[in-house]
């Protein structure tokens, strides 16, 4: 008996970095105080009024069925949204509300890059991109992140990697894992290679609402408005601390969409539809919930930034977006797998190791600053005690 094509798949996949959560969570179950920096979401609740929203839905019986592409009134949301933040309208046919973000980058993939394509996209990664890219039977282009660079993608790296085999470049800014932004030039040209080479662009912006200090949000949709070749993804996880409800969306050509739609019809049939209420109110009316959980991050980062550049053997640059940071640890000698298991093990501190996003995190680690200002001054204190003790 065959089994499937799955099994195929799985040997293309890379192997998530689950055995530090899972040791984790065996200290933690074994009673072990552990401070959790690997999660990569906010611990914010979800606000009240989106919940209202959702709760409302639910007991005015809207449980069913809903368009595959979203309903209405959320995909108007959306176009003034993106209308407000990049500065386009799209039309209706240009929308599509998915569960998360990580269905529109998986439909982003599915339905732009065949099989030997080349596709460009940065190491260190977000895993779900390497994976599928890898599922796609594409080639994987990657580019080296560099801290002298402050983890930005340059145009001159896309340029001397650009080729007509290139089927699209992946970009994430705000980035996931080094919180590295590229700036409005890097856009520019990177948007006017992607024309010239007539190639798609995938733009991962689930972090575009989460800046620091006046950074602006660029997308590279300013030259296409999506009509051509660019693809938007966003979503609700992030900025409105919605990570379990499952709701993100794509702004893409119109002839990606009714792809899409044709796919996930046979997938889903639909987002949940109560769910897209709760997402119209998020946009509609969350801004001040964003701005007040931006404050927040801002104290967590300069608490994890100052923190760790007085721990013995790291130093840290301060992220411009995302609430992640990407310590180097070269100082120590130490590899980063050693030393995440390390800090787990005597510090009862959990993050990750660089190279769980790929091969270029060697050298450094990846905290999400996604706790307590007290959690973090916690965790950053067991760590200079563990690592006084072995440098
Ligand atoms: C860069 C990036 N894209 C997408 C996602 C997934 O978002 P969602 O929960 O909306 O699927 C994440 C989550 O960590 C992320 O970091």
């Amino acid at each position: 008996m065959s089994e499937g094509i799955a099994a195929d798949f799985a040997l293309l996949r890379g192997e998530p970095p689950l055995k530090y959560l899972a040791k984790a969570n065996r200290m933690a179950a074994e009673g072990r105080d552990i401070v959790r920096f690997e999660i990569g979401q906010p611990n914010f609740d979800t606000p009240d009024n989106v919940k209202e929203a959702a709760k409302k839905a639910l007991d005015e019986g809207f449980t069913h069925y809903v368009p595959t592409l979203g309903i209405p009134e959320l995909i108007e949301a959306i176009r003034d949204d993106v209308e407000k933040t990049r500065g386009f309208r799209p039309d209706e046919d240009q929308v599509m509300v998915l569960p998360g973000a990580k269905p529109g980058i998986f439909f982003g993939l599915m339905t732009t890059v065949a099989m030997g394509d080349e596709v460009i996209y940065q190491n260190p990664f977000y895993f779900q991109y390497d994976s599928l890219i890898g599922y796609m039977g594409a080639k994987k282009v990657q580019i080296s992140l560099y801290e002298k660079d402050e983890f930005r993608m340059t145009p001159q790296q896309v340029q001397d990697n650009i080729s007509d085999k290139t089927g699209l470049i992946l970009l994430n800014t705000p980035q996931n894992p080094t919180g590295g932004v590229l700036t409005k030039k890097d856009i520019k040209a990177i948007a006017e290679m992607a024309r010239e080479h007539d190639t798609y662009i995938l733009s991962d912006e689930i972090y575009s609402k989460m800046l620091y200090e006046g950074e602006k949000h660029y997308s590279p949709s300013y030259l296409d408005q999506c009509k051509e070749r660019t693809i938007i993804v966003d979503g609700f996880s992030k900025a409105y601390s919605m990570t379990g409800w499952r709701l993100g969306y794509m702004v893409a050509p119109k002839e990606i969409i009714h792809k899409t739609d044709l796919l996930f019809a046979d997938v889903a049939s639909c987002t949940a539809s109560f769910v897209q209420k709760g997402g119209v109110e998020a946009l509609r009316n969350g801004q001040s919930f964003v701005d007040n959980i931006m404050e927040h991050f801002t104290r967590r980062r300069k608490a994890i930034v100052e923190g760790l550049n007085e721990v013995p053997g790291m130093s840290c640059i301060y992220p411009k977006g995302a609430f992640y940071v990407f310590p180097n640890i070269k100082e120590t000698g130490m590899k980063s797998e050693e030393l995440a298991l390390h800090l787990l093990d005597e510090a009862g501190v959990c993050l990750l190791p660089g190279t769980a996003f790929g091969s270029q995190g060697e050298g450094y680690l990846r905290i999400s600053y996604a706790r307590s200002v007290e959690e973090i001054r916690k965790g950053i204190d067991r760590m200079k005690t563990a690592m006084e003790d072995i440098l």
